[in-house]
């Protein structure tokens, strides 16, 4: 072989070697990982709606809490960087199933209508719904909630909506964006009632004067993330991490920070 044959065949070589690494070092991140994939690549795109103390609600301009914190450990354990995104309740679980969002993460309660339409993860945490009135109200209960013939206020597309919607039917309904508003239109005399979960309903109440606290008989519910239906490999690689951080204490802790147990 005379040498320019050997230098072209070594600077072929060369050529295909560098190709093939940069071949390589582009394969998507994910794939190699654990198998999932995400809207934006190195991203878990998180929906919630940030006015649901203490789950989620902000800090400054940052969203903290029990959903931020615990997706944070989550993300981490993915190799992820976590990205928040404050919407309204009513469109995350459409933007997990449109592919705009990787999960829904907003103290959402697993049941079984919202199964249909995208999968949940493991469950980390509780709630019940508690009906907020002022203090001294004649609705003492839910059944005089539901003999009052008042307007009921709740937050759009939340089990109380659902619930409520149930007992006292459409046109008693007052319907919110945040939960915070429905608050403020029991505190202005515009609905006799609201029905939210108990931690938020708690840091509501907290928050105001004049306001008291009953709890409506509806069972515990769980809350979980939900998760595109096509998107298994991350609901598995979601579930694997929620049981590691279950596991070492590290969830219970999360929530020990936001609701002492001596409250719970
Ligand atoms: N647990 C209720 C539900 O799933 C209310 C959740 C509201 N969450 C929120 N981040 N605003 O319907």
């Amino acid at each position: 072989m005379n040498k320019n044959i050997i230098k072209t065949v070594s600077l072929a070589l060369i050529a295909s070697l560098g190709f093939i690494m940069a071949g390589c070092s582009e394969a998507p991140e994910q794939a190699a990982e654990g198998g999932f994939t995400t809207v934006t690549p190195g991203k878990l795109t998180m929906a919630t709606n940030a006015f649901f103390p203490p789950y989620e609600y902000y800090e400054g301009e940052e969203i903290v809490g029990i959903d931020a914190e615990i997706a944070q450990a989550v993300a981490d354990k993915l190799g992820l960087e976590l990205e928040i995104q404050d919407v309204e309740f009513d469109s995350i679980i459409t933007g997990v199933q449109s592919g705009m969002y990787d999960i829904g993460c907003a103290g959402m309660t697993v049941t079984e209508e919202r199964m249909q339409s995208v999968n949940f993860t493991t469950p980390y945490a509780t709630g019940i719904q508690s009906i907020i009135v002022v203090e001294g109200s004649d609705i003492t209960d839910l059944d005089a909630l539901i003999e009052s013939g008042c307007m009921v206020g709740v937050q759009t597309g939340t089990t109380g909506d659902l619930y409520m919607t149930d007992e006292v039917g459409e046109d008693r309904m007052d319907r919110y964006n945040k939960g915070n508003d429905a608050v403020l239109a029991l505190l202005n005399g515009v609905v006799g009632a609201v029905v939210i979960d108990n931690q938020p309903a708690q840091a509501f109440v907290a928050a105001n004067e004049g306001l008291t606290i009953l709890e409506t008989p509806y069972t515990v519910e769980d809350y979980a993330m939900c998760v595109n239906k096509n998107n298994e490999a991350l609901l598995d690689a979601i579930n694997e991490a929620i049981a590691e951080l279950q596991a070492d204490g590290t969830i219970d802790a999360i929530i020990e920070t936001y609701i002492p147990s001596e409250e719970a």
